[in-house]
């Protein structure tokens, strides 16, 4: 058992940090343990977890981004309400991105706060939406628009967790360890390209290292006042496509999906707008390209450009992005046109598959 990082944060990653997890339950003295899951963490990851623990209380709801909303969070508060929660009660948030973030919201929230612990289950959630303190729930499929800052009391990275996860789970991680690589480390991307078919049996480097730099960043601005927007790259196309699926299509974008499609476009404003090469561009969309499927919706930019402005990361003078220097070095609050923007996603769109 290994401890990636920082008393501050307390992540702990490896192979036996169930055990840990125990002793943290014992330590902390709870008066009783929630344990928040869906249908596929009941089925695929409760019976991993079960023989370590003696007595819990299950929250189910159902998986999926349009259930990472207010409704489904009262139905967590109720849960909660119903069976005495009280101030010393732990919810252990047994899940994806999703989960956790809708989970910590609703602690972070009930009685003003009780702990909660994330056991991330997806290799997103393990390399990003488990760490750094940011829960919420959309509103009116606009992501993330109620939330809080409150930092779990512990993360538990068991990396076996993605031996069930779906292929197209695992790939929605990789948009995120693409987006660290890119921010922050050369090296990360040279490694990431330099394998032409990531070797998910052999993931665990690869969690350490982007979970790293997400604590890395994060630890130096808990609350978004400047550098942690570094992690935002890719997201502020990346979420309105996410809203406008949400809101459009039957079989919805996922989160790292609709992250790499905003990578490519903000790495083609970044090439435009800033000192990113063509060839670094070209390396960057050659490697989503082998990683996932192209998006073929017939969008209209004026919606996408509306739901662009509700974005939280706007302020009065513009939409707001970070875009790359070069692989490896990011920068905050770059304003771009309407035009511009419309020409990175005609830019997305006119690429072949
Ligand atoms: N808070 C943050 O800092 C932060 C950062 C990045 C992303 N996010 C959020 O994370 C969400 C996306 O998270 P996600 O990609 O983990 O999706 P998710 O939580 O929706 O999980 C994806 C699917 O995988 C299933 N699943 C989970 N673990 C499994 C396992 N081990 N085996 C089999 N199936 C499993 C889930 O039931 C679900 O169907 C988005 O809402 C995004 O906004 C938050
Ligand atoms: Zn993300």
């Amino acid at each position: 058992m290994k401890v990636i990082y920082d008393k501050k944060f307390k992540v702990y990653f490896g192979t036996e940090v169930l055990g840990e997890l125990v002793q943290t339950l014992i330590n902390k003295e709870y008066s009783s343990v929630y344990i928040l899951v869906d249908e596929n963490t009941e089925k695929y990851c409760l019976p991993i977890l079960k023989p370590y623990l003696e007595k819990y209380i299950l929250i189910r709801i159902k998986s999926g981004e349009q259930n990472k909303n207010l409704e489904n969070a009262t139905i967590i508060w109720n849960s909660l309400q119903q069976n005495l929660a009280n101030r010393n009660t732990v919810l252990l948030n047994l899940g994806g991105g999703t989960l956790s973030d809708l989970g910590g919201f609703c602690a972070a929230t009930y009685k003003r706060g009780i702990d909660f612990i994330n056991i991330p289950t997806t290799l997103l959630a393990m390399v990003d939406a488990s760490i750094g303190g940011k829960q919420g729930v959309d509103l009116n499929s606009y992501k993330n628009l109620i939330g809080i800052f409150k930092h779990p009391e512990q993360v538990f990275i068991y990396p076996q967790f993605i031996e069930s996860l779906p292929n197209i789970e695992r790939r929605n991680g990789l948009a995120e360890i693409l987006k660290h690589a890119l921010i922050d480390e050369k090296k990360l991307f040279d490694k990431l390209i330099n394998n032409s078919q990531i070797d998910y049996s052999h993931i665990e480097k690869l969690i350490e290292k982007s979970t790293k730099i997400k604590i890395k960043i994060v630890n130096k601005d808990p609350y978004e006042k400047g550098l942690r927007k570094l992690l935002n790259f890719g997201h502020t196309i990346g979420h309105a496509l996410e809203t406008y699926s949400l809101l459009n299509n039957t079989k919805p974008l996922k989160h790292g999906e609709a992250v790499a499609i905003g990578i490519i476009c903000e790495s083609y404003l970044s090439y435009k707008l800033l000192s990113l090469s063509l060839e670094e561009l070209n390396l960057i969309v050659q490697f989503i390209k082998i990683n996932f499927d192209k998006y073929n919706s017939n969008w209209n930019v004026n919606e996408f450009i509306k739901i662009m402005q509700n974005d939280k990361k706007n302020n009065n003078s513009g939409i707001n992005f970070t875009l790359l220097k070069k692989i490896g070095k990011a920068q905050i609050d770059c304003i771009c046109s309407t035009e511009m923007i419309e020409e990175s996603l005609n830019y997305y769109k006119n690429l072949e598959f």
